[in-house]
This record gives structure tokens, C-alpha cells and sequence, in this order.
């Protein structure tokens, strides 16, 4: 079976075989990186490009990780230090980097369409590693799949996202990813994070109550206060945030029942999740960075279009 597309831009543009196929693929990938010897040929003589324009640790390291683990060679360009600074386009960037026939290229860019942008104009498959507030698909995926070593399946299992659903690619990827999946959706958060469209367009549910939105679901993917993408006060402080939106082990203990939590990473710690819930054993934050490689692998070799075998 091959993917729809020949870049993974968004879960937006994923049918729901290609989110299956993803998935199920990601699967042989994770049972691979449990042998003593974890890498395999798949991408052997493939040239992959990272390019990070933005910062980030997980999704960086990760699709590095993944690209090794199938044996690609792997060029890492960060903009900090790089030509960007002297005035360089990112389409003449890119260029130059193709010049020395790169196969795929990974972009992480704060700009919203970048990698829509580059799939217009360059000849290679490019996999959006976080736009903006746009999109953020091998996030989504690796929740997803998370989600399912815990809870067997999507469909009809309760997410609750919480906090800044305004500025997250992280939320946006999730919510058409869970949807197209026929998992049931509430947001929750300051109404000021929360944009109006979202309930009608989504048809999800919008709940202010934190202990509300918990009580409802089984899976909470708490997401960070996202500080530098806010150009004006939305909340009138981090500690007035907390008190009525951060999750705290006090708050999951007094729920009905036991609930997973999710966290995109990084974690602002006290802010909206306290390290009792983080490390708690209702907590699969570092599962989902582990299930990371194995996604990203799967997405990395779905797109070489050599899906012949996994080895
Ligand atoms: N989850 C995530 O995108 O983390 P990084 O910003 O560290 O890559």
C-alpha cells in the first residue's frame, strides 16, 4: 500500500487509510527498535535534509534518530548560524541545500505555509516537522498511536485538549486527526485561547470548566502556554493560568476515574501541568516521545516510495 501524497504537509490533507497505514506501519517500526540490533537498510542511499529554522529538542532529534535508524544519510541545518542571517530567502536556502541532491527534505519553520510553500517549488518530498500555528502532523500521529497502546483505539475513545488551543499546531493536527478517526473531541481552556470558530467547524465540544472537561474524557493532551507566540496578554498571569487550568495530581485523583494524560512537550512545569501529574503513572509524556522514532520512521519511509519491505 502506498500514502495519498507524496508530502506529509497536515493531517488535513491524510485520508483516513493513510492515517491507518501510518500507523500500522509505525507499528512494525516500534517492534523493529526492540531488537538488539535496531537499524535496517529501507533508506539506504537516501540523503534527508533537516531543516530547523525554529527551535525544538523532541521532533529534532527524533526524525535524526529515525533517519539513522533506517540507515539515511542525514544533513542537519539549524538557521542559527546559517546564511538566513545575512539575508539569504529560505527558497534560495533550500535550493542550495537541493543542489547536492537531498532525496527528502524535514521542515520545521514558525512561519505558517512554509513547507507549503517549498513543496510548490521544489522537486523532493518535504515533511512538515511544525508550521506556525498551522500544523504539527507527526505530533498528532505519534499521539494517536500512543493513544491506542493504551486505550486499544480511537474510535469513540474521549480526548480532552487543554489549554492554548489558539496558538497550538499541536491542538490543530490533533483535532483532524482524532476526528477523521471517529474519536469524540472536547477542547477546554481561558475562552480567550479558544478560538470562536472551533466548535462548528470541527464539531467538537468547548468547555471553560477544567474539572468538567476532565471528568469527561479518557485521554487529556495538556499542551504548553505557548508565551512566544502571543502578542498580547490573553490571561492575566501564569500562576492566575495555573490555578484555573493547570493539572495537578490533587485534581486527577479527586476524577472518577483514571485518566491518560499527554503532553506534547516542552513542559512548563507548575504552569500548566505540575510534576506530580507529570511523573505520574497516569502520565505516557515520555511513551510518546519513545513511539516518536518509530512514527517518524514509518512517515520517512511511506514517502521514500520504496514501501516494498521493512527488513
Ligand atoms: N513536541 C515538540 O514539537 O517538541 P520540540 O519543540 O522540542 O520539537
Amino acid at each position: 500500500m502506498q500514502l495519498s501524497t507524496n508530502h506529509l504537509l497536515g493531517i488535513k490533507d491524510l485520508t483516513i487509510d493513510d492515517i491507518h497505514l501510518i500507523l500500522s506501519t509505525a507499528k512494525e517500526f516500534k517492534e523493529v527498535l526492540q531488537r538488539p540490533i535496531k537499524k535496517v537498510p529501507s533508506l539506504r542511499d537516501t540523503t534527508i535534509v533537516n531543516l530547523f529554522f525554529e527551535n525544538s529538542t523532541r521532533t529534532r532529534i527524533s526524525f535524526e534518530l529515525a533517519e539513522k535508524r533506517l540507515s539515511a544519510d542525514v544533513l542537519n541545518f539549524t538557521a542559527t548560524g546559517s546564511s538566513v542571517s545575512k539575508g539569504e530567502t529560505l527558497l534560495d536556502t533550500v535550493n542550495n541545500i537541493l543542489s547536492m541532491k537531498i532525496d527528502m527534505v524535514v521542515m520545521r519553520h514558525s512561519a505558517t505555509g512554509a513547507p507549503h510553500f517549498l513543496a510548490k517549488h521544489i522537486p523532493v518530498s518535504i515533511i512538515n516537522a511544525g508550521d506556525g500555528i498551522n500544523e504539527h502532523p507527526t505530533q498528532a500521529l505519534l499521539d494517536a498511536f500512543s493513544i491506542i497502546e493504551n486505550h486499544g483505539k480511537l474510535e469513540g475513545t474521549k480526548v480532552t485538549i487543554v489549554g492554548d488551543i489558539l496558538h497550538s499546531r499541536v491542538a490543530m493536527s490533533n483535532i483532524y486527526l482524532l476526528k477523521k478517526a471517529g474519536a469524540e473531541v472536547t477542547v477546554a481552556g481561558p475562552p480567550t485561547l479558544i478560538p470562536k470558530y472551533i466548535q462548528e467547524a470541527f464539531d467538537i465540544r468547548v468547555e471553560y470548566n477544567l474539572r468538567t472537561a476532565l471528568e469527561w474524557c479518557d485521554v487529556a493532551n495538556i499542551l504548553r502556554i505557548q508565551l512566544e507566540r502571543q502578542n498580547q496578554v490573553l490571561f492575566s498571569s501564569l500562576r492566575e493560568y495555573s490555578l484555573s487550568y493547570g493539572v495537578n495530581k490533587k485534581l486527577l485523583d479527586s476524577l472518577s476515574k483514571k485518566i491518560t494524560i499527554l503532553h506534547p512537550g516542552p513542559i512548563n512545569r507548575g504552569v500548566e501541568l505540575s510534576s506530580d501529574a507529570a511523573d505520574s503513572d497516569q502520565s505516557i509524556i515520555l511513551q510518546q516521545v519513545e513511539n516518536g522514532v518509530a512514527v517518524r520512521m514509518a512517515v520517512l519511509f511511506l514517502l521514500s516510495n520504496r514501501s516494498t519491505s521493512i527488513n
